[in-house]
C-alpha cells in the first residue's frame, strides 16, 4: 500500500507543557481538525489536561504521553492505560526517547506498556529513533529496526491500533532533520521490518516522522515516500503553527488522491 492510501496523521506532543489556561489553544487546534477533514489530528497531552481536553474537543483525538504496564496496583505516582481511557484518552505515546533516556525505559518495558495499552482498548504510538553515535557509525537503520522489534508485543493482533513514529534523537528540539533520502530509507526499513514480523497487514500501519517538524518543513516531509504523518513537538504548542502543519497534511492528501 502506498502512502496515498492512508489518511495523514498529525500528532502534537505537548510534553510537559500546558495548564488549564491552555484550553483555548487546544480548542483552536480542534477547529483546525474540524476544518481539515482529510487529516487525523491528535494531541498527546500532560495527564492533567487529558480529561479537560477530552470533554472539550470534538475533532481531535486526545492521548497520553506514557502509562504504566500494569492496569492498577501499588505504583505510587503512576497512571495506567485503563485510567487514561477512563478520563477520555484514545491513545498513548510510548517509548519516546525522552522517556527511554530520561527515565531509563528499555524496549522490554515499552513492550509491556504497549501490551497493556492495547489490552485497555487504547491505540499506541510507538516511538523509535537512533542516537547521533549510532547514525555516525552507520548503524541507524539496524539499531532502529532492533528497537522496533524489541518494543512490539508478541502475538500482536490489533494492527489497526498501532502507529510507529520515527524520531531521530539528534533531531528532537535541535532544528536539525535528516535528509529526505535518509528518512525515506529509514521508513522503508521500518516498513520491511513490520512486514517481516506481521505480514502483509503491516502495510496499513502509519509511519510518522518526528523531530524538529514545523510549519516550514511539514510539506516537504509529507512528500517523502512512506511518511504517513508527523509527530510535532515544539511547533504544536502554537496553534497557528500547528494549524499550518495540519493544512500541509490536508494538501498532501488532496494531491495524493
Ligand atoms: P520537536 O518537534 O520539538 O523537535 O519534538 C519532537 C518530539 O519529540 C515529538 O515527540
Amino acid at each position: 500500500m502506498s502512502k496515498t492510501a492512508k489518511r495523514p496523521y498529525v500528532v502534537g506532543n505537548w510534553k510537559m507543557h500546558g495548564l488549564l489556561s491552555s484550553l483555548p489553544a487546544i480548542l483552536d487546534i480542534d477547529r483546525a481538525a474540524a476544518c481539515y477533514i482529510g487529516v487525523d489530528v491528535a494531541l498527546a497531552l500532560p495527564f492533567t489536561l487529558i480529561n479537560p481536553a477530552a470533554i472539550t474537543v470534538e475533532h481531535t483525538a486526545i492521548g497520553g504521553q506514557n502509562c504504566h504496564a500494569a492496569h492498577e496496583g501499588a505504583f505510587t505516582g503512576d497512571i495506567s492505560g485503563r485510567m487514561l481511557a477512563d478520563c477520555g484518552a484514545h491513545f498513548v505515546l510510548l517509548g519516546h526517547s525522552e522517556r527511554r533516556l530520561g527515565c531509563g525505559e528499555d524496549s522490554a518495558t515499552v513492550r509491556a506498556k504497549m501490551q497493556a495499552t492495547l489490552d485497555d482498548g487504547l491505540s499506541a504510538i510507538l516511538c523509535v529513533g537512533e542516537s547521533t553515535e549510532q547514525r555516525a557509525a552507520g548503524l541507524a537503520e539496524t539499531s532502529v529496526q532492533e528497537q522496533l522489534l524489541a518494543s512490539l508485543p508478541d502475538g500482536l493482533t490489533s494492527i489497526g491500533s498501532i502507529t510507529i513514529a520515527y524520531e531521530p534523537i539528534w533531531a528532537i528540539g535541535t532544528g536539525r532533520i535528516p535528509q529526505p533520502a535518509e528518512i525515506a530509507a529509514m521508513h522503508g526499513a521500518l516498513r520491511q521490518t513490520l512486514r517481516d514480523r506481521l505480514g502483509p497487514q503491516a502495510a496499513a500501519i502509519r509511519l510518522l516522522y518526528g523531530g524538529s517538524v514545523n510549519d516550514d518543513n511539514a510539506e516537504a516531509l509529507l512528500a517523502i515516500p512512506d511518511v504517513d504523518g508527523l509527530l510535532v513537538g515544539n511547533a504544536s504548542l502554537d496553534p497557528r503553527r500547528f494549524r499550518a502543519v495540519v493544512r500541509a497534511a490536508q494538501q498532501a492528501s488532496l494531491q495524493a488522491s
